[in-house]
């Protein structure tokens, strides 16, 4: 970026993000408080940001220190300030504090992701096309990847780096060691259950395989917009779905490894190879079919869709339902069982509000 400014939308609400020279960050409404104008389009001036329309400027914590046009002496801009939000910045992304302004926020949460060693996490995100909450319940749907993410074909197990799926599941099977894709295709009716936690569900996907041997799965639902689950032997993602508003969110993943420092190049490479920046817009998506070939689907893979790329099956599924999905019309199974359970809690908490 020339200058560090960017508009940010989030939770439907419109903001401007800038860094000082200090390297603090501002998060402000994004209306300049003179006479509206947009402060994303502002003059980044080291020590404030500046309205390019009468030159008001404010600094990171939204104080106006600067009304030029205003007669010498004045003291108008002593009394405005732009509402700004907290931040903090953990494992490389901005999280703001949007509740009342009184109040303390909360501490932040001491997931894996945010208290491993920055050499030990990943983040990446995206944008889809659709409402937060459908993409959230992707997550939190075991049954899936034993369709959705089908591949015909198990893809050698050295190439697996940083891609869920294509790695070894723990253990061995029979001596062998299966990659994930195998596990999941050739079983594909798990045991699902969950258990309510302070968090929100855990949930628990098994497959029983052989006598001796069963598959556990285990996700974490973070109520209610946060999922972890595992991504080999060695990683897990954290995936939270943000509101962008109704129709739009971002997804934000933190991989996490519990061994080695994550190869951070390897894992962003092909991830930004699939996106348009600077707003990490998929380049697959409804205008091309999010990339769909019928032959692939005949021969190689369940869905048709590539099979690098997993999480572009991911958004099929959840942009294809439509930005806000009918749920009057679906018809939910034993599977769907968790996804009934976090809208009852969902239900809950939009009774408390
Ligand atoms: S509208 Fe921003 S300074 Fe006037
Ligand atoms: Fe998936």
């Amino acid at each position: 970026a020339v200058r560090p400014v960017k508009a940010v939308r989030v939770l439907g609400q419109d903001f401007v993000l800038f860094r000082d020279a200090q390297g603090s960050y501002g998060l402000l409404d994004r209306d300049c408080p003179h006479r509206g104008a947009d402060l994303a389009f502002g003059r980044n001036e080291g020590d404030g940001l500046r309205c390019p329309f009468h030159g008001w400027k404010f600094d990171t914590n939204g104080q106006c220190i600067e009304t030029p046009g205003e007669p010498a002496g004045s003291l108008l801009c002593t009394r405005i300030r732009q509402r700004s939000y907290p931040l903090v910045e953990r494992s490389g992304v901005l999280f703001g504090w949007f509740g009342p302004e009184e109040q303390t926020p909360p501490p932040f949460p001491a997931l894996d992701c945010f208290n491993a060693p920055a050499s030990h996490t990943f983040a990446f995100k995206g944008l889809w096309n659709c409402n937060w909450l459908q993409a959230f319940e992707v997550g939190i749907d075991p049954a899936h990847a034993s369709y959705l993410h089908r591949f015909f074909n198990d893809a050698s197990l050295d190439d697996s780096y940083g891609k869920q799926f294509r790695g070894a599941s723990a253990g061995d099977v029979g001596g062998e060691r299966w990659p994930m894709t195998r596990v999941m295709r050739e079983f594909g009716q798990p045991l699902i259950s969950f258990e309510a936690k302070p968090h929100g569900l855990q949930l628990t996907a098994l497959r029983p395989m052989t006598d001796e041997l069963t598959h556990v799965r285990v996700t974490n639902a973070v109520f209610p917009q946060t999922f972890v689950i595992p991504l080999s032997e060695t990683m897990t993602i954290t995936q939270m779905h943000v509101p962008v508003d109704d129709t739009q969110n971002y997804w934000f993943a933190f991989f996490t490894s519990f061994t080695t420092p994550v190869d951070k190049d390897a894992m962003r490479t092909p991830r930004l190879a699939a996106v348009t920046l600077p707003d990490y817009k998929p380049k697959s998506g409804r205008h091309n079919n999010w990339g769909f070939n019928p032959e692939e689907q005949q021969t190689r893979t369940y869905l048709g869709m590539g099979e690098d790329d997993i999480n572009v099956h991911d958004q099929w599924a959840c942009e294809s339902m439509g930005a806000i999905q009918d749920r009057t019309r679906e018809h939910l199974g034993t599977t769907d069982k968790v996804i009934m359970a976090n809208r009852r809690m969902l239900q809950q908490a939009i009774d408390t509000v």
